[in-house]
């Protein structure tokens, strides 16, 4: 991997596990309660480098991952979280050279991680209905793929500023995801825009929602969607300090469900 350069996203990391975000740009510093850096005293290191403070603090110098960038990246709406991201990448299938298309776009942090898993003959479509949200999207994702080293090469993304419960204009779609408060007002245009054997999969925070969706989807679209499944993951992390081994204290507990069905015709 090529050396830390000028114009790249890094995160200096203290040792108490704090972060601080600087984009390199030479004869610029950062400046901490600890501190100054220079920027070129980190221009040309290897990632996972350390650099000291004029008080011997110790920082180490890392490319951000993708989770790492989500969780200091601008954020208008609430982001979903890693954990999940990381289970619909593996639920809806999402395959290098997929046909995607998502709504809403919030932040964007399912876009980024979407957009990586495509690939660069991948296309993902993201339909947002707010203009404020679509810009934080926006500027997240150009940042994410333009200055972080690590971040890999992208699919196509088209941002279109609409309401998809006023239809969708794609069609042969791979995957549909949909992260919004009434998924079941959009499922008449998924099932004309998903493909046969394509994956529709809705994210949502209370049961009330999943219930609705499920039962519109049974007694409404019953004969062209197969349900996958209903599923919440829980992620609790431990510590390890001295004799003491045990569960963290604080953890992230409900954040969302993750809906999945299939498009099939049962009819035969
Ligand atoms: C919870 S946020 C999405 C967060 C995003 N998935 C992320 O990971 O950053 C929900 C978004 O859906 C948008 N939205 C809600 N209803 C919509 C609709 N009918 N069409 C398009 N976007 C919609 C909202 O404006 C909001 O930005």
């Amino acid at each position: 991997m090529l050396r830390l350069k000028e114009g790249e996203l890094v995160h200096l990391l203290d040792k108490k596990g704090k972060r601080y975000p600087i984009l390199l740009k030479a004869g610029s510093s950062f400046t901490f309660t600890r501190g100054m850096i220079l920027h070129d005293s980190i221009i040309g290191l290897e990632d996972g480098s350390a650099v000291r403070s004029p008080y011997n603090e110790q920082l180490l110098v890392l490319r951000p991952t993708l989770s790492e960038y989500l969780s200091r990246m601008k954020k208008g709406s609430q982001i979903i979280y890693p954990k999940d991201i990381g289970a619909i990448l593996m639920l809806a299938d999402i395959f290098p050279g997929a046909n995607v298309l998502e709504a809403g776009t919030g932040s964007g942090a399912l876009t980024i991680a979407l957009l990586r898993a495509v690939g660069r003959d991948g296309k993902v479509t993201s339909y947002e209905r707010r203009n404020e949200f679509a810009a934080i999207a926006n500027s997240n994702i150009d940042t994410f793929f333009g200055h972080v080293g690590i971040a890999g090469k992208p699919g196509t993304w088209e941002l279109k500023e609409r309401d998809i419960y006023e239809g969708i204009e794609e069609s042969d779609l791979d995957r549909i995801i949909l992260d919004l408060t009434e998924p079941w007002r959009a499922l008449e245009h998924v099932e004309q825009s998903l493909r046969s054997g394509g994956i529709l999969l809705c994210y949502n925070p209370t049961v009330l929602q999943i219930f609705k969706l499920s039962k519109r989807l049974e007694t409404k679209y019953g004969q062209n969607f197969r349900e996958m499944g209903i599923y919440e993951l829980n992620m609790r992390g431990w510590e390890i300090k001295g004799r003491s081994m045990r569960p963290e204290h604080k953890m992230i507990a409900h954040t969302g469900f993750i809906f999945v069905a299939r498009k099939c015709s049962t009819t035969t």
